[in-house]
């Protein structure tokens, strides 16, 4: 069974407790779970991981590229926080790989301020949810596991 790599960013790691008029009551533990069973459902193993860190998630993007080569990984689900906004090393590293990467926020980014307005990452990423709350998580599991199907 293929994996999808389900990515984290800085500050989701507080899910549940942070800003919840904003993101929400879900944990991320609880976010894991509901990944977890949507990628088995779709026949896919869930490898979910979250960090503070951009160069860690720089790093699980290049090991999810490898993995897409060998055929053990489906694709990428990334909800990147701020480093969204920021980072240009991670749109180098979804450049540089050809695994499919989803690009998710919990919330409605376009309707927030509009530091959040641009994204490094959309220009690179094959395709955008955003504003559905942790719905976005089971939907872009959804999408991968139909491009992985019709490859
Ligand atoms: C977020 C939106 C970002 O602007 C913010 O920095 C986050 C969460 C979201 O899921 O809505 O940390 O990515």
């Amino acid at each position: 069974m293929p994996a999808i790599l389900v990515l984290n960013g800085p500050n989701l790691n507080l899910l549940g407790t942070r800003e919840p008029a904003t993101y929400g009551s879900a944990t991320l533990a609880d976010v894991e779970r509901l990944c977890a069973e949507r990628a088995r459902e779709r026949g896919f193993t869930l490898d979910f991981r979250q960090s503070n860190h951009e160069g860690v998630l720089v790093d699980a993007i290049h090991e999810a590229g490898r993995g897409f080569q060998a055929g053990g990984v489906a694709g990428v689900v990334i909800n990147a926080g701020a480093y969204t906004h920021t980072s240009i090393a991670l749109h180098d590293a979804v450049r540089a790989v050809e695994v499919p990467v989803i690009e998710v926020h919990i919330s409605n980014v376009h309707a927030r301020e509009s530091f959040r307005h641009h994204s490094w990452l959309s220009p690179v990423a094959a395709g955008v949810i955003v504003g559905l709350g942790i719905d976005g998580y089971l939907l872009a599991i959804d999408a991968l596991a139909r491009r992985h199907a019709a490859r």
